[in-house]
């Protein structure tokens, strides 16, 4: 697989720009196949699973406003010439040919990246100047995009308005993005892109939880385990001076409680996996219509039958006594570590049929029982 970072390395990216710095990538992808058009995107915005927004106005006029998918062929035909802008969400998942593409930004740890968002523009098509949390890689696919950045600016929004649009903006640098070229932004760097003429953008995005988030997970994990992680206790208990005052010391035994769940618990590592391999997920994979027996899937791999990865299966895992905890959107599956490896290498795994013991078939026909992987049978 090409590597999408011209003439840098994937360690000299990553220590020059990533989380630090934007960067242009010229022509990143050389003959770029967007694979989809425009009429394709419009198709995927009018399906009930798929997020989808429209966002119309412009950043002279300031005159912003969504809607929300799914949408219908009116809705598009009722469109201005100028100044709209559809934005899909997922599209890797709805399209899963465009996988290959994400395959590119594999030197980055799966459970930090997203989705891949396309958005389409007619000229003057803008979703105007913000700010996003998340690095993020705008590949230009069809028609040309100019962006400019600022790292200065007031983080001040604008008032009434549907979008988080910043209230100023002055650019420092700007680009015009041709089909092929990249722009990588790392979070809180402001941005403002709009079409020159009509065109598309993939966004690879990236994902990085936020402590709010981290928490209510932890809570959520502790009250569906046995061990809810401890109950206040008091035994030094003094009698009231002021009513519905918590005094310092009960503070302080909170604190204690509360720290002891995080920085004691034993399970916080597997929590931490299981929490990545489904967090932000907008749907997850339905159980498989009927389940195979281990010696019809072993078969089945030994006549040189496929593995698909659901689109929707996010897999983390983690060093488990030699062997690995395999977390598929959050449910636990132990395997030896190859096969946790060979999984999430690539979305449609290569196994070597001979490889797999009774304990590793046994978690494979497991994860195709669940909806995590299809199997193919060969092709003739
Ligand atoms: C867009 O593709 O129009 C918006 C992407 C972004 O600014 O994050
Ligand atoms: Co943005």
């Amino acid at each position: 697989m090409s590597v999408p970072l011209g003439d840098f390395s994937h360690r000299q990216f990553l220590e020059e720009y990533w989380q630090k710095n934007p960067c242009l990538i010229r022509q990143a992808i050389t003959n770029f196949d967007p694979m989809l058009d425009a009429d394709d995107l419009a198709g995927l915005a009018c399906e009930e699973m798929v997020e989808s927004r429209l966002v119309t106005g412009s950043v002279d006029a300031s005159d912003w406003s969504v809607s929300h998918g799914p949408f219908s062929d009116a809705d598009f035909s009722a469109l201005p010439e100028e100044n709209w802008t559809l934005l899909v969400q997922d599209v890797e998942k709805h399209y899963p040919p465009l996988l290959a593409l994400m395959q590119h930004f594999s030197f980055i740890p799966n459970w930090r990246l997203d989705d891949l968002m396309l958005s389409y523009a007619v000229t003057g098509g803008s979703v105007g100047p913000h700010i996003d949390q998340y690095d993020v890689f705008l590949l230009q696919a069809q028609g040309t995009r100019r962006w400019q950045i600022t790292r200065t600016f007031e983080p001040a929004l604008r008032k009434e308005c549907p979008l988080n649009v910043l209230q100023q903006f002055t650019a420092e640098q700007e680009w015009v993005l041709e089909p092929g070229d990249m722009l990588y932004l790392p979070p809180n760097v402001a941005h403002l892109g709009i079409a020159l003429e009509p065109g598309m953008t993939y966004s690879i995005g990236s994902r990085a939880p936020s402590a709010a988030d981290l928490i209510q997970g932890l809570g959520e994990w502790l009250a569906f385990s046995d061990d809810e992680g401890g109950r206040y206790s008091d035994p030094d208990l003094q009698a009231v001076i002021r009513a519905g005052e918590i005094d310092g010391n009960a503070l302080q035994g909170l604190h204690k409680l509360l720290l002891a769940t995080i920085e004691e618990n034993q399970d916080l590592n597997h929590y931490l996996v299981a929490f990545m391999s489904r967090y932000r997920l907008a749907h997850e994979p339905a159980a498989a219509a009927a389940s195979i027996r281990t010696v019809d899937l072993l078969a089945a791999l030994q006549d040189g039958s496929k593995l698909f990865r659901n689109p929707w299966t996010r897999l983390t895992w983690i060093e488990n006594d030699k062997d690995a905890r395999l977390y598929a959107t959050g449910q636990p599956y132990d395997c030896s570590t190859w096969l946790a490896e060979a999984l999430c290498e690539w979305e449609q795994p290569r196994i070597r049929a001979e490889l797999l013991d009774q304990s590793d078939l046994n978690t494979l026909a497991e994860l195709i029982n669940n909806g995590h992987f299809l199997l193919t049978p060969v092709e003739l």
